[in-house]
C-alpha cells in the first residue's frame, strides 16, 4: 500500500475588497439581487496570477514543514496566465525555488480538481515524483467587463494551494475521480484573447447542476461511499444556489459544505482550494475524513473526486 497525503495548505487573496454596494452605485443592480441570486456579498480584486500563486504556494510549503527545493512537481491550475509564453508555473517555480517539473493546467473552473487528480496520479505512477505543490490561481477581474452587470458581480481573484507528499505507508489519497467535458457547450461560456468573459448564465446554471450531480454521484458509487460518510463537501464556488441544488439532489448534509463565495466571489481555479483551506484552518477536518470535491467550468468541464484527508 502506498499513497499521498495532503501535508500543507495555504491561500492568498488580494487586499482590495469590493462590496456589492460598490456595484450598486455604478450599475443597474442591487446588493439584494446579487445576494439572493448568487450568495456573493463581497469579493477581492488585484494581484497577478503568479503573485497570488506564489503567496499561496509559499504558505502551503511552510505549513507542510518543507523547503521549496523539496517540491519536485508543481501543477498550476489557471485560466488567466500572466503571459502566453512561458507557462505561469515557470515564474512560480523560479520565484519559490522549487525543484523538478512544473506545468500549467487549464480546465477552467474545474481545473483545480483536474490538477489534484493529475498530481496524485503522477506521484502514484512511480519513483519519479515525491512531493507536489498543487496551486489554483486566477485573476478573473482582468478578463471581466466591469460594465456588464451579468458577469461583473460574479468573478474575482485569489489563489489556494496544497502540498501532496507520497508516502509508502499511506492509503490512496483519491478513492475515486471523474473528469469530463462536453465541448458542444463551449458557446455558453468563453473568453477570446484580449476580450471579456461571455456567458449565458441561466444555461450554465442548468448544465452545471446536471453535470456536477451526475459526476459526484458516479464517484460516490465508484468509491463505495454513501453521502452521509462525506465529512466535507468542497464545491466550486460560483453560485450558492448551484451548491444548494447539488447538496439537495445528492443527499449531502448541508452543514458539511465548505463555503467561501460570500466573501470571495467566483475565483475559478482558486475557489476549491480557498474553500478547502478555510475549512482546514477552521479545524473542520480530522485525519481519515472523506472529502467530496466538485468543479465545473467553461468547456464545459466538470470534475469530481472523493479524497481522504490525511494531514
Ligand atoms: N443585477 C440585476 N439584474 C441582473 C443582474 C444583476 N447583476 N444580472 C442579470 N440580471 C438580470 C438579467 O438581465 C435578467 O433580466 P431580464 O429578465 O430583464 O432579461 C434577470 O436578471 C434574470 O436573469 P437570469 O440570467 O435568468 O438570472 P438568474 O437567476 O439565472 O441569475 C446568474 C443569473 C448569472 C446569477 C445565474 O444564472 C448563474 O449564476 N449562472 C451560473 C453562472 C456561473 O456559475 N458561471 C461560472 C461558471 S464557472
Amino acid at each position: 500500500m502506498s499513497g499521498s497525503v495532503i501535508s500543507g495548505w495555504g491561500s492568498a487573496l488580494p487586499e482590495k475588497v469590493v462590496t456589492n454596494a460598490e456595484f450598486e452605485a455604478r450599475l443597474d443592480t442591487s446588493d439584494a439581487w446579487i445576494v439572493e441570486r448568487t450568495g456573493i456579498r463581497e469579493r477581492r480584486f488585484g494581484g497577478t496570477t503568479s503573485s497570488l500563486a506564489i503567496e499561496a504556494g509559499a504558505a502551503a510549503i511552510e505549513k507542510a514543514g518543507l523547503e521549496p527545493g523539496q517540491i519536485d512537481l508543481l501543477v498550476l491550475s489557471t485560466t488567466t496566465p500572466d503571459k502566453t509564453v512561458p507557462a505561469t508555473s515557470s515564474t512560480v517555480h523560479a520565484q519559490l525555488g522549487c525543484s523538478g517539473a512544473a506545468f500549467d493546467l487549464n480546465a477552467a473552473c474545474a481545473g483545480y480538481v483536474y490538477a489534484l487528480v493529475t498530481a496524485d496520479a503522477m506521484l502514484s505512477a512511480g519513483p519519479g515524483f515525491r512531493r507536489a505543490l498543487v496551486i489554483g490561481s486566477d485573476t478573473l477581474s482582468t478578463i471581466t467587463d466591469m460594465e456588464d452587470r451579468s458577469t461583473a458581480v460574479l468573478f474575482a481573484d485569489g489563489a489556494g494551494a496544497v502540498v501532496l507528499e507520497h508516502r509508502e505507508e499511506a492509503e490512496p489519497l483519491v478513492l475515486a475521480s471523474d473528469l469530463g467535458l462536453d465541448g458542444s457547450l463551449l458557446p455558453i461560456l468563453y473568453c477570446e484573447h484580449g476580450g471579456y468573459m461571455k456567458m449565458e448564465g441561466r444555461e450554465v446554471f442548468r448544465r452545471a447542476v446536471r453535470a456536477t450531480v451526475e459526476s459526484a454521484d458516479k464517484v460516490l458509487r465508484a468509491a463505495g461511499v454513501s453521502p452521509d460518510e462525506i465529512a466535507l463537501f468542497v464545491p466550486h464556488q460560483a453560485n450558492l444556489r448551484i451548491i444548494d441544488a447539488m447538496v439537495q439532489r445528492l443527499g449531502l448534509a448541508p452543514e458539511r459544505s465548505a463555503i467561501v463565495l460570500d466573501t470571495t466571489g467566483n475565483t475559478s481555479s482558486a475557489s476549491v482550494p480557498l474553500a478547502l483551506t478555510a475549512a482546514a484552518d477552521a479545524g473542520r477536518l480530522a485525519p481519515g475524513d472523506l472529502i467530496l470535491f466538485s468543479g465545473f467550468g467553461a468547456g464545459m468541464t466538470w470534475a469530481s473526486a472523493v479524497v481522504r484527508w490525511g494531514a
